[in-house]
């Protein structure tokens, strides 16, 4: 088993790899460059000219989606498998070569363009996981048009405030979603968000299906045309590839900030396209022919890079999945999917392996399948646990391999490079640096922490191609949120500590995200929705512990003085609240009313000691507290729920 004391060795490709990528960076990275097709390649790596604002190959023309289609099949490798839908949701299962997705991707950047879409253009996709989502974020791509999917969880506020910043000129849906406990209808989503939302949207494209009611032709709103996709891409003139500089946009993908307002996150074409197509070989070890399968979603960035793009600009096959890791129908359908698959990568969030154990602690369901096929089990997301590793690497005797990365990175910051070297793993660390990432471990006042010493993780810019190139409308708040804490470096939000071996071990947030199922989600914002509430004066949402999960939001409220309302009420109405304003991706079914909150004199509410004293953890009352009796309340309502 590749498990072991020792890191990695100077001689290694790992290392080799590293040491080139640190000395001659421009070389490095115009020589990955050589892994995708350009219809003008670059003659330089690296504009630095308005650093701290980056870019990747700035005198490179290329495609995205000519890239991830067109030149497998020009190379003749068109009836080789692009895409494999498995839907245990609707109960189909459809393979489609490259050739035919090509063929649906260009016919559809007709339809698209036909709705007056043109390079530069947003168009706003919200669906399932079905395989019409990837053909319209392809078909964006192929017209040089910007892309910004919403996770089909989201409810219609988070929905409108994406439209309201990325000013869409089309919005791509479909009649809705099959979660095992409902049917999600989407089109009444959208009507609301079109309402809520400043912007206007000229086009709605809708695939309607069967499994689920509501049509183009059943939903309107003022100023937008309602278009049926079945009813238009046969017509539509298939759209050839249109060249775009390195540097322009192929996606802006929203992520939660520790205000409110989602981050657009907006990633490049070119610096991206290499940066899929250097990780698939050299991180995942997956090459054309190969069967790679992330059980993500296309609304995250997981589903992006290693559902959409990384497998078909490597030439493999990916596995598109609409089901759960249990119930649909029971925990092996991960182990049925790798074995009828012949899946040589699976990719998933520790949250879903936490999910089968859960369902089947000695995974007897896995027996029944041969999973000789494969190769690594990928991780991310989250948090791996040690725990969770050491079951999975029992259970499936192949490498579990964490890997730690961010919507802002698209790309794994730290990994174990399967591709380059089979390097030893170790429970609870996603391993090491990626060549291009240089990770440092800082104190407060940006001071180098030496190893074992836990403090904030930072990487040295420029971060490598495939990385945020900035915020969509935000210079200025990329700067502020990200590069002003330590001039030269980006900050990750993350905290954690290099072993003596070189190894990350990465411990959590330093800010307001939580972790809920590897969803990432803004407590700030679900406070925003709380203190909405007519009887809340004030609250906190803190990140608590949960088995399957990883966190789950809890939400302590004080009452405006002289309010009467029942708990448990005033509990369902949060949370029902919290379902309309943010969707039940929030996952929020916990109120909890107390006298009141820690805060410091200077009225800041003591987060940190609140999600200690709740999850259990050793805390220190800070000296500038205000009321010492506030962390008592808290210390006893968490000892009255745990009776
Ligand atoms: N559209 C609409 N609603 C959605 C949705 C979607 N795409 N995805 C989730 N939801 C809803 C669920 O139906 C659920 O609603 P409910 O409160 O009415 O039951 C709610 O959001 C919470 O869903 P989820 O977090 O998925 O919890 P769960 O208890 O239904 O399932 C797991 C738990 C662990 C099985 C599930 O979270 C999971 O598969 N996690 C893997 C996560 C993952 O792949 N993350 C990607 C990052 S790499
Ligand atoms: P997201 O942007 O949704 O991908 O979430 C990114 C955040 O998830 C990171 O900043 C981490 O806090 C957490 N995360 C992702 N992968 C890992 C990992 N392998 N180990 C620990 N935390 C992780």
């Amino acid at each position: 088993m590749e498990n072991s004391s020792s890191g990695p060795h100077a001689s290694g490709a790992y290392r080799q790899s590293v040491a080139r990528s640190e000395s001659e960076p421009g070389r490095f990275w115009l020589d990955a460059a050589g892994g995708i097709e350009w219809d003008t390649p670059p003659t330089v790596a690296l504009d630095d000219t308005e650093a701290p604002l980056y870019r990747w190959f700035p005198d490179g023309v290329m495609n995205t989606c000519f890239n991830a289609l067109d030149r497998h099949v020009l190379a003749g490798r068109g009836e080789t498998a692009a895409l494999i839908y498995d839907s245990p949701v609707v109960g189909k299962k459809k393979s489609y070569s490259y050739a035919t997705l090509l063929d649906k991707v260009a016919r559809f950047a007709g339809v698209l363009a036909d709705a007056g879409v043109v390079k530069g253009d947003r168009v706003v996709i919200y669906m399932p996981m079905m395989p019409q989502a990837v053909t319209a974020m392809l078909a964006c791509a192929r017209l040089g048009a910007v892309h910004s999917v919403v996770f089909g969880g989201f409810a219609a506020k988070e929905l409108a405030a994406r439209l309201d910043d990325a000013q869409p000129k089309v919005i791509v849906t479909a009649s809705g979603g099959i979660e095992p406990s409902r049917v999600v209808e989407y089109l009444p989503t959208i009507v609301d968000a079109l309402a809520l939302s400043t912007g206007s949207v000229a086009t709605v494209i809708v695939k309607n299906r069967t499994e689920v009611p509501g049509s183009a032709a059943e939903f309107s709103f003022p100023g937008t045309q309602w278009w049926d996709w079945d009813e238009r891409s046969p017509f539509a003139a298939p759209h050839p590839p249109v060249g775009v500089a390195a540097t322009d946009p192929l996606y802006i993908l929203y992520t939660s900030g520790t205000t409110g307002a989602p981050k657009g996150v907006v990633r490049d074409n070119g610096g991206h396209a290499v940066a899929m197509a250097w990780s698939m070989e050299n991180i995942y070890d997956i090459h054309p022919g190969d069967v790679m399968w992330t059980a993500s979603d296309v609304g995250w960035v997981v589903g992006h890079s290693y559902i959409v793009y990384g497998p078909l600009i490597a030439g493999a096959t990916t596995v598109l999945y609409e089901g759960k890791p249990v119930g649909t129908p029971d925990a092996g359908a991960f182990w049925r999917v790798v074995s009828e698959h012949r899946v040589k990568v699976l990719f998933t969030a520790p949250t879903a392996l936490r999910a089968i154990r859960k369902a089947d602690p000695h995974a007897t369901l896995a027996e029944k399948y041969d999973l000789g096929c494969l190769d690594a089990l990928f991780l991310a997301g989250e948090r791996l646990d040690p725990d969770t590793w050491t079951w999975a690497t029992a259970l499936l005797e192949k490498p579990v391999v964490d890997h730690w990365w961010q919507t802002e990175t698209g790309w794994a910051i730290c990994a174990s490079p399967r591709g380059l070297e089979k390097l030893p793993l170790r429970a609870g660390s996603p391993s090491f640096p990626v060549p291009g990432f240089q990770v440092g471990i800082v104190d407060e006042h940006g001071t180098p922490l030496p190893h074992l010493a836990e403090g904030n993780i930072v990487i040295k810019l420029p971060l490598p191609p495939g990385t945020l190139a900035t915020l969509w409308n935000g210079d200025e708040r990329y700067v502020a949120t990200y590069l002003s804490a330590f001039p030269g470096y980006y900050l990750t939000g993350d905290s954690g500590y290099f072993d003596r071996e070189g190894y990350l071990y990465v411990m959590g947030r330093t800010d307001d995200i939580i972790n809920v199922a590897g969803h990432r989600l803004s407590t700030g914002s679900m406070e925003q929705v709380l203190s909405q509430h007519p009887a809340v004066a004030e609250c906190a949402v803190i990140g608590v512990h949960d088995e399957i999960k990883g966190q789950k939001p809890v939400g302590y409220v004080v009452l405006k003085h002289g309010v009467t309302i029942a708990e448990e009420q005033l509990a369902a109405e949060l949370v029902a609240m919290m379902r309309e304003q943010i969707g039940a991706v929030a996952a929020f079914r916990d109120a909890v009313v107390i006298q009141a909150l820690p805060k410091t004199r200077s009225g800041k509410i003591l987060r940190k000691t609140m999600r200690q004293i709740v999850n259990g953890e050793d805390y220190v009352v800070p000296p500038t507290i205000d009321d010492p009796a506030a962390i008592d309340i808290i210390a006893a309502t968490v000892a009255s729920a745990a009776v």
